[in-house]
């Protein structure tokens, strides 16, 4: 898959260093919702049991979902880069039950009939996607009460809906450019309401203490019994 966003991907991995080793705590596998190391909460938000299945969709090079295949979860990632992807394998290919698929998020939902126990995006294809495309496709790849989870930036005052992202190339290169979608915590409540979810939250954790002013957004949902503008029975 060579199109022009798995490429920008590709050189946003190109620059992007390895997970550390080891956490804080000493941890060797670990879930991180936030930009900063060792901060916010834990695997503990998609409340998961061992033997469930989880999909993580944009896992990048893969320390999230390695943590949940540590925990005994069928631990599935996508992603539309190929050099994420060889950098998870690379890193994780003692960890057992985890599963990486190169494919855009919506071609895999798309081409899939599986259902997941929870689905969860870091900074992934959930901010990088139409909320209208994708909220559908995991309502109905989600298992009746499965958790829908994602976090990203919070959106800069104003700038509201789909946005352009840069991600730096050369020197002497323009910037390659990719879509995302920002909106206030209040808004995501009402988007995912409206595509048929229920109990959704959606709060700024504030960033760590020190100089940075930027949180991150955190929106958790549950499958309703019915997803309202789908259509599905
Ligand atoms: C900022 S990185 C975050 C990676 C990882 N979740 C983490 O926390 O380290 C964004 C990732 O989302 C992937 N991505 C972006 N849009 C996607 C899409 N539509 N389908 C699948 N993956 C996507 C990118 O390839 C990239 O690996």
């Amino acid at each position: 898959m060579t199109d022009a966003r798995s490429a920008a991907w590709d050189t946003y991995s190109r620059g992007k260093p390895q997970r550390r080793r080891t956490n804080a705590k000493g941890e060797t596998t670990w879930f991180n919702w936030s930009q900063y190391p060792d901060h916010g909460p834990g695997a503990e938000v998609l409340a998961l049991r061992p033997g469930d299945s989880v999909l993580d969709l944009g896992c990048g090079s893969g320390g999230n979902t390695a943590h949940l295949a540590t925990l005994g979860m069928t631990s599935v990632g996508v992603d539309l880069s190929a050099k994420q992807l060889d950098k998870a394998r690379e890193r994780w290919s003692g960890v057992g039950g985890m599963e990486l698929h190169q494919s855009d998020a919506l071609a895999y939902l798309g081409s899939s009939s599986r259902a997941f126990d929870a689905m969860y995006s870091v900074f992934g294809a959930a901010w990088f996607t139409d909320p209208a495309l994708l909220l559908p496709a995991v309502h109905a790849h989600l298992k009746p009460s499965g958790v829908f989870t994602f976090s990203q930036r919070p959106p800069v005052e104003g700038c509201y809906g789909c946005q352009a992202s840069y991600i730096p190339r050369g020197p002497d290169e323009d910037p390659a450019v990719v879509k995302r979608w920002d909106y206030e915590p209040g808004a995501w409540e009402l988007i995912l309401k409206e595509h048929g979810y229920v109990d959704v939250s959606a709060s700024v954790i504030p960033p760590p203490s020190g100089s940075r002013r930027t949180g991150t957004l955190l929106v958790r949902a549950v499958r309703g019994s019915r997803a309202a503008r789908s259509g599905e029975q």
